[in-house]
């Protein structure tokens, strides 16, 4: 098969990622996916970094030896410790990682006061540190690890009084001191009208999705990799937990709605 019309292969510890997923194929609707979400091993957040490592080099080899042309990470957490690692060991590869949106939401208004949810060990990498300096001055920015809302979305639980409970407790403390909150983790947009619900303000979501699906793109183009087909692409959704998660996934998929702008 010519390399151009090969599937994009993507990736997350669970189903979080398939909000990364619908936002790329709105934009690149001629594009073949794979997805794989690693539902058996979720959170990846609360584990070590060389776990992380080790579970994102198996997936990464299992998508390339079903033909993979370029790689997604749409896990915030495996993007913080195992993207460099991915880049050293599969040099040739286009990998395209996710990093919580905050330089959008630190230039929204001037000195914004910034809430970013994510992972612990999102929060507590490199990665987040610099970030978190380049924008340190320009805004006010609090980090809040949310592990309980990737155990909720994996659960398929998006709504309901559980929901409202867990959001109510971890952010009503933020309510009227936050204009802007950034969803680190590809999880937690499943739940944003919740998360809406909780501020009794008004308050700007970001979140990765699109400046990864923008990035994938970009990447594709400088290499000449985009597909050359004009029919619609097909999306296959594997999970490392079997068929039974098959409807989780194909629900997330459906409900979603990508903010394209
Ligand atoms: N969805 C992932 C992220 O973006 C990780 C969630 C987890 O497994 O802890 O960080």
């Amino acid at each position: 098969m010519d390399k151009k019309n090969a599937p994009i292969g993507v990736f997350d510890s669970g189903v979080g990622g398939i909000s990364v997923l619908k936002t790329m194929t709105v934009l690149l609707p001629h594009e073949d996916f794979i997805y794989y979400a690693d539902s058996a091993h979720a959170p990846y957040g609360t584990k070590t970094a060389a776990e992380v490592q080790r579970l994102s080099l198996d997936i990464t080899k299992r998508l390339l030896s079903k033909g993979a042309k370029a790689i997604v990470v749409a896990c915030n957490t495996a993007t913080s410790v195992s993207i460099s690692m991915l880049r050293k060991e599969f040099s040739t590869l286009p990998i395209i990682g996710i990093e919580p949106a905050l330089k959008p939401a630190a230039l929204s208004l001037p000195h914004p006061r910034i809430l970013v949810l994510a992972t612990p060990m999102t929060i507590r990498e490199e990665k987040f540190h610099d970030l978190f300096v380049r924008f340190d001055t320009e805004a006010e920015i609090s980090a809040l690890p949310c592990p309980e809302l990737v155990e909720l979305v994996e659960a398929g639980k998006l709504q309901g009084s559980e929901v409202d409970q867990v959001l109510f407790d971890k952010l009503s403390p933020f309510d009227g001191s936050v204009d802007a909150v950034v969803l680190g983790c590809t999880h937690y947009p499943f739940l944003k009208e919740a998360i809406r619900r909780v501020f009794r303000h008004e308050v700007t979501l970001y979140d990765g999705a699109l400046g990864t699906a923008k990035e994938l793109r970009n990447r594709l183009a400088q290499r000449e990799l985009l597909t050359n087909r004009t029919a619609n692409g097909k999306v296959v959704m594997e999970n490392s937990l079997g068929e039974a998660e098959a409807a989780l996934s194909e629900k997330l998929y459906s409900l979603f709605s990508p903010d394209m702008e």
